[in-house]
């Protein structure tokens, strides 16, 4: 499988709750490595142009007012398989239904503060890593 990077959001109730670092080391315990981070406090202008692809939805004005309600941790994660491990490692988006052991089912309290973001294909990876990370390549050297 190739070497893969993926984006990842540390969501604000995870990083209220301050699970950062159990969270991280999930990912690391999963043999990704963290290739960038920041931590920053989104504006609402950059959510929801990250986000645009859910602009029509009902939940979106939520979504928005979530994902700027407090700061969030941005990392680019590396690794074999990147994009899809760091999905299994999340759990379903409704961490009612994520799977025992998961971030979402250990650390989220619902649909909406549901603790991480992953990118959720090849080409959604590529364009997150560049929309936060500007000139990062998404394909690892
Ligand atoms: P994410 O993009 O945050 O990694 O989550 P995801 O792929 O598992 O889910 P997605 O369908 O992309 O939805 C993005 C975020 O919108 C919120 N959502 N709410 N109320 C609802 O029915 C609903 N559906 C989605 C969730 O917070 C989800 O993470
Ligand atoms: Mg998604």
């Amino acid at each position: 499988m190739a070497i893969e990077r993926t984006l990842s959001i540390i969501k604000p109730d995870a990083v209220a709750k301050n699970v950062i670092g159990q969270i991280v080391a999930r990912f690391e315990g999963a043999g990704l490595k963290v290739a960038a981070a920041k931590l920053v406090h989104l504006s609402r202008a950059e959510a929801e142009q990250f986000y645009a692809v859910h602009a029509a939805r009902p939940f979106f004005k939520d979504l928005v007012d979530f994902m700027v309600s407090g700061p969030v941790f941005i990392q680019v994660l590396e690794g074999e398989g990147a994009i899809q491990k760091n999905r299994d490692l999340m759990g379903a988006t409704d961490p009612k239904k994520a799977a025992p052991g998961t971030i979402r089912a250990d650390f989220a309290e619902s649909i909406d503060a549901n603790a991480v973001h992953g990118s959720d294909a090849p080409e959604t990876a590529a364009v997150e890593v560049s929309f936060f990370f500007p000139g990062m390549n998404v394909y690892a050297r």
